[in-house]
């Protein structure tokens, strides 16, 4: 899997892209990195992205850790299930010939204060990246995911200092 990115000149949108080599539900996530707890606890407090394809269109969610767990290794739940509001539009989707990739927008800070994490210029994200086994939404396996740290402004990266 990979992502790019990039800012609108105003530094107000970000549009990534997320691709993997597989016919299935693709999905990112991010949290300031150690803002919130150590590096290691990927899935825990995190603004995801998700992209199924199952119905036959693309469909992303905006979505958030699920506090039901305790460090957040379940399905994360909807925004708008917990009083947020859905911010993310897909810009293109498409599965073919085994690849899966689609291009979201966001603005960096949302008016959604409840489930998105704003993205801010400081050091470091810790961002995850994940796909399914097959295109319903449910458990990656414990292969098809991975994380490392991110400078949305920058773009400097690399690997998770705890994890
Ligand atoms: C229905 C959806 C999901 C379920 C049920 C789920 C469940 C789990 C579980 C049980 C673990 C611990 C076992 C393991 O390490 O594999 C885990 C870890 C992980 N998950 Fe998820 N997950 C889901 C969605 C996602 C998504 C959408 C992402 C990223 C965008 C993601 C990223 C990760 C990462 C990076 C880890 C490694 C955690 C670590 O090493 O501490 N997961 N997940």
């Amino acid at each position: 899997m990979h992502i790019k990115w990039s800012l609108d000149a105003a530094k107000t949108t970000l549009q990534c892209t997320v691709t993997s080599n597989s016919m299935t539900w693709v999905g990112i996530g991010w949290h300031p990195a150690n803002s919130t707890g150590a590096d290691y606890k990927d899935m825990f407090d995190v603004d995801f992205t998700i992209a199924v394809f199952s119905s036959g269109t693309p469909v992303i969610t905006d979505r958030r850790s699920n506090i039901t767990s305790v460090d957040g290794k379940t399905a994360p739940v909807l925004d708008t299930s917990i009083g947020g509001t859905n911010d993310v539009f897909m810009t293109s989707g498409s599965q073919v010939g085994g690849v899966t990739s689609f291009t979201f927008s966001k603005k960096l800070i949302t008016e959604d204060k409840v489930a998105d994490h704003p993205i801010e210029v400081r050091t470091m994200y810790h961002v995850i990246i994940a796909h399914g086994t097959e295109e319903a939404f449910g458990y990656h396996s414990n292969v098809f995911r991975g994380h490392w740290l991110v400078n949305w402004f920058s773009g400097e990266n690399g690997p998770c200092s705890n994890c």
